[in-house]
């Protein structure tokens, strides 16, 4: 039932802690490898012993082991897992997801894994009812972590409410059913750029452009939720991810964006760039701050290295490549030139001609001219769902 999935469970301080051998033996049971992760407050209520027995596989609980102090990593914890499965969650551990604190390695590898993860709260009735425990929950829950809610029954403390940890047949059952749901584009590694490019003058200036970012965040996120595993890589932009799954690289230039993507692109199945990349950069970059001499002043500029068209140039034939391409006059016939000149699968247009479209807005109205001839015209639409025109023209080509 779980042959070949590999499921990470982090077992914190709870009472209910002694029911994830039961757990264990049931992931084991069902042909799902299994390794886990405890918090110290948890040993109190089951070994780690009876765990590594149980899973075949050393138990976790802290960022050392062994004399010689050797590292454990959790950032492969969090890469390695299928499924990461935190029960029982307890109120603690909870609020430190929330907030994003990593003081344990079950927290540091909940913010390094680009898995799903589920969680079984257990906590006494009046914990899980504040206010404070419920806001959390549903902060998690916004990260897209999958909550199975707890029982009503008697509690440790001998109240009887809601707060019992879910019985691990439950959770068993829980994580089964997520291993079933098969997404469009589970596991399909995908590369995005988005945003501007900064190109330094000086220390303190630079020039850029009025992109947003909103239209990659948005495919990001829409591709995200598609089942993708995506990279995003972001120019300087405010804008924050509500899916923790998104792997978001930081650049500011149009170079460090050149060699982000350089890194990252042999492994990506699709690819969209949809970063505002400066052209022109600074010849010279002054090390101080330039102050004001004369009455004019000149920038020498040399150009950026097209990321798009090195991409297409080493486009590999499985690979499925996307552009932008935002005109202000003769469209189509730019679009079709870039479309051709750069190696993409299809490019998208936008036009500064259409209002409520380009940098800042929240919606778009776009073409989509693919490498066949084929021209789609589309309404105007937010940019989520934009992206996810964009997603479902990519699944036809991947299907067809
Ligand atoms: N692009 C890129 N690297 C650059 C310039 C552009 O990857 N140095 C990508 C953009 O992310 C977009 C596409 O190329 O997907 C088209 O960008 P656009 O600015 O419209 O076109 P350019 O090729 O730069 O041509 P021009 O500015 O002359 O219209």
């Amino acid at each position: 039932m779980l042959e070949g999935k590999k499921i990470l469970l982090g077992i914190s301080g709870s009472i209910a802690a002694y029911k994830i051998a039961a757990l264990t033996r049931l992931f084991i049971k069902a042909g799902a490898e299994v390794k886990v992760i405890l918090t110290e407050s948890a040993k109190a209520f089951i070994t780690p012993l009876t765990l590594s027995t149980l899973s075949k596989n050393p138990v976790y609980s802290s960022f050392t082991k062994g004399d010689e102090g050797e590292w454990v990593n959790h950032v492969e914890l969090g890469i390695w897992a299928d499924f990461f499965v935190i029960a029982p969650l307890s109120a603690s551990t909870l609020s430190k997801m929330a907030q994003g604190n990593s003081d344990n390695l079950l927290l540091a590898t909940y913010l390094s894994a680009r898995c799903p993860v589920i969680v079984a709260p257990a906590m006494d009735l009046d914990m899980f009812a504040h206010p404070a425990t419920q806001k959390n929950l549903d902060i998690i829950s916004a990260y897209g972590n999958k909550i199975i809610p707890p029982n009503n029954g008697e509690l440790a403390s001998g109240l009887i409410g809601a707060g019992r940890m879910a019985e691990p047949e439950e959770i068993f059952d829980f994580v089964l059913a997520q291993t079933q749901i098969k997404l469009p584009l589970q596991g399909i590694e995908v590369l995005i750029t988005a945003g501007p490019t900064y190109e330094a003058i000086d220390p303190v200036r630079f020039i850029g452009n009025h992109s947003s970012g909103k239209m990659g965040f948005a495919l990001a996120e829409v591709f995200s939720n598609l089942g993708a595993r995506v990279t995003l890589i972001a120019g300087p932009s405010h804008l924050k991810l509500a899916n923790n799954l998104v792997q978001r690289i930081n650049v500011i230039s149009a170079s460090e964006m050149f060699n982000a993507v350089m890194q990252h692109h042999s492994k990506a199945k699709i690819l969209i760039m949809a970063a505002a990349v400066a052209d022109y950069t600074p010849a010279l970059v002054s090390s101080q701050k330039i102050k004001k001499s004369s009455d004019d002043m000149k920038i020498d500029l040399v150009q950026t290295k097209d990321i798009l068209k090195e991409i297409g140039k080493l486009k590999l034939p499985h690979q499925i490549l996307v552009g932008f391409a935002l005109e202000t006059d003769n469209e189509e016939a730019n679009a079709l030139k870039k479309l051709k000149e750069k190696n993409l699968d299809f490019i998208v247009l936008n036009s500064l001609k259409n209002e409520k479209t380009g940098f800042g807005y929240d919606t778009n109205q776009i073409q989509i001219l693919e490498k066949n001839g084929a021209i789609t015209h589309f309404d105007l639409k937010l940019k989520q769902q934009v992206a996810v025109d964009i997603a479902d023209k990519i699944i036809e080509l991947i299907n067809a």
